[in-house]
């Protein structure tokens, strides 16, 4: 009866560690709604371009760059081009250190307070190519 009444005890204990754990997991859910993009440095098709060259997020959500074809790239924000005209957000965002090799990749999270609008993002080496994207931050 002992035996019985212990193992029952620590069934319960199971049952309320798992019920805790689901819970948390139900409160911290609407958090990881956020998404992650992917944005291609250089096309497939060896164009130098960003693929693809606009893209839509909201405040949370993450794009990684991937490097792809004719290297070297990077991913740099215009400091004058995004709705706060802020150089010190356009420097956050930005990841000026040149990507050589295919399949190298850098991620950029949007920070929550990042202003609502238009932001201008270029490839160093490539701007006078034409290698330019817009991100809107709904
Ligand atoms: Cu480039």
């Amino acid at each position: 009866m002992k035996l019985i009444s212990a193992s029952l005890r620590r069934f319960t204990l199971a049952v309320l560690t798992v019920l805790l754990v689901v819970s948390s997991f139900a409160i911290f859910t609407p958090s990881a709604s956020a998404e992650t993009f992917q944005v291609k440095l250089g096309s497939d098709k060896g164009m130098l371009a960003f693929e693809p060259k606009k893209l839509s997020v909201k405040p949370g959500d993450t794009i990684e760059w991937v490097n792809n074809k004719v290297p070297p790239h990077n991913v740099v924000f215009d400091a004058a081009l995004n709705p706060a005209k802020s150089a010190d957000l356009a420097k956050e965002l930005s990841h000026k250190q040149l990507l050589m090799s295919p399949g190298q990749t850098q991620t950029t999270t949007i920070p929550a307070d990042a202003p609502a609008g238009e932001y201008t993002f270029y490839c160093e080496p490539h701007r006078g190519a034409g290698m330019v994207g817009k991100l809107v931050v709904e």
